[in-house]
């Protein structure tokens, strides 16, 4: 077994026990890719300053997003088709969130269902709305999280079309993935999770199959966005969503200072600078790249909150510094589910929070709360 130190470590654990087409739609962008690797590679050119010599005991990282208390401002990022990284995965990743005292996200394209994460959880957790043709649905979706106790809805507004990404497309992405001869033969590989796979029920998109219908492949995400999300989505909409969920609201995909000051008079109580993860505007700048002018706008009227490329402590900590009040992780939670499920999830977000704490000490702080740009290196980050 592998001693495991760092998100690289479940990555290429996860790897090996995810079927490759799961792998595949969790490790991609779109088209180039170029802005899915600019999320990464420009918080490696960010630097900081090393203090010595002040005093490092009694640490903390808890604050608060949306208002609500975190044990560090790290939640789990909304990802779609969650379990299928891993059988129940959006259960096993929202019990590892919440034993850590952080957020968990569910998404619309989730395969377990708000009501199956609500059973099996004891906290609230947040949910992500895609706004679909069918108002009706949507209606009923806002109304589901309501009863399901959701403490936030996290609103995205960059997915009315489908950024292409190659692989979904010749991988044949489905769920469940059909039973192709690739398919099964890559399968039979992967023996660990089609166990988990039988063992469960869910396997659909656990949301959306049986309570929306008019699409014709149930299956595919692709079908899903082409046949059902709104083209016509605006922020009139924005406000019927706010006026018809009432609590506390997140809108996520903002990369431009414009949009970030509608957020604003929308009254949404807090912005994710967001591209997506780099799977949606390929040649988008990187969110780390976009968040200093949005924070600089913004950031005194909402809260500005970020996700993209955060693979590490240290990229938690270069976020905050640059105006982020809270931070979400996609990929380096699943990498941790599709390596070993709750566990693996728990432990993505252990080796976050150490990372975080231990860099935080590097810079001379030692509350989370008073992270700014003072501990970066002048002429390293973007302004
Ligand atoms: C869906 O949200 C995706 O990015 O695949």
């Amino acid at each position: 077994m592998t001693t495991i130190t760092c998100i690289e470590d479940l990555r290429r654990i996860a790897e090996r026990r995810v079927p490759r087409m799961f792998y595949d739609y969790a490790d991609s962008g779109s088209w180039t890719e170029s802005t899915y690797r600019a999320n990464s590679t420009d918080f490696e050119k960010i630097k900081f300053r090393q203090r010595v010599a002040v005093d490092m005991s009694n640490r903390t990282l808890q604050t608060t997003m949306v208002g609500q208390e975190v044990s560090m401002p790290v939640a789990i990022a909304p990802t779609g088709l969650t379990g299928m990284q891993h059988a129940d995965g959006e259960i096993l990743a929202a019990r590892a969130a919440e034993q850590a005292g952080v957020p968990f996200t569910l998404s619309t394209m989730s395969i377990c269902s708000i009501e199956d994460v609500a059973a099996n959880t004891s906290k609230p957790f947040w949910f992500q709305l895609y706004v679909m043709r069918d108002r009706a649905f949507i209606e009923r979706l806002i109304d589901r999280a309501k009863a399901a106790k959701c403490s936030a809805l996290v609103l995205t507004l960059d997915l009315q079309v489908l950024g292409q990404r190659h692989k979904d497309i010749r991988n044949g992405l489905s769920a469940p993935p059909r039973l192709t001869l690739p398919n099964i033969v890559n399968m039979a590989t992967k023996p660990r999770w089609c166990l988990g796979m039988l063992g469960t029920k869910r396997r659909q998109f656990g949301n959306i199959v049986g309570h929306a219908t008019s699409v014709s492949d149930m299956s595919s995400l692709s079908s899903w966005t082409s046949q059902q999300f709104d083209l016509t989505l605006s922020w009139k909409d924005v406000e019927w969503v706010k006026q018809r969920w009432g609590g506390k609201l997140i809108i996520k995909g903002i990369m431009d200072a414009e949009d970030a000051r509608l957020c604003v008079e929308s009254g949404a109580d807090a912005l994710i600078v967001s591209n997506h993860g780099g799977r949606q505007l390929d040649g988008a700048q990187s969110s780390i790249a976009a968040l200093p002018a949005i924070a600089a706008a913004v950031g005194k009227e909402i809260e500005v909150h970020m996700d993209g490329g955060i693979r590490s402590g240290q990229d938690v900590i270069k976020a905050l510094a640059l105006g982020a009040r809270g931070v979400y992780i996609g990929r380096a939670f699943l990498y941790g589910l599709g390596a070993m499920g709750e566990e693996g999830v728990r432990r993505s977000l252990q080796i976050i929070r150490n990372e975080l704490d231990i860099t935080m000490a590097f810079c001379g702080l030692r509350d989370v709360k008073k992270v700014d740009r003072n501990i970066l290196l002048p002429g390293t980050f973007p302004e």
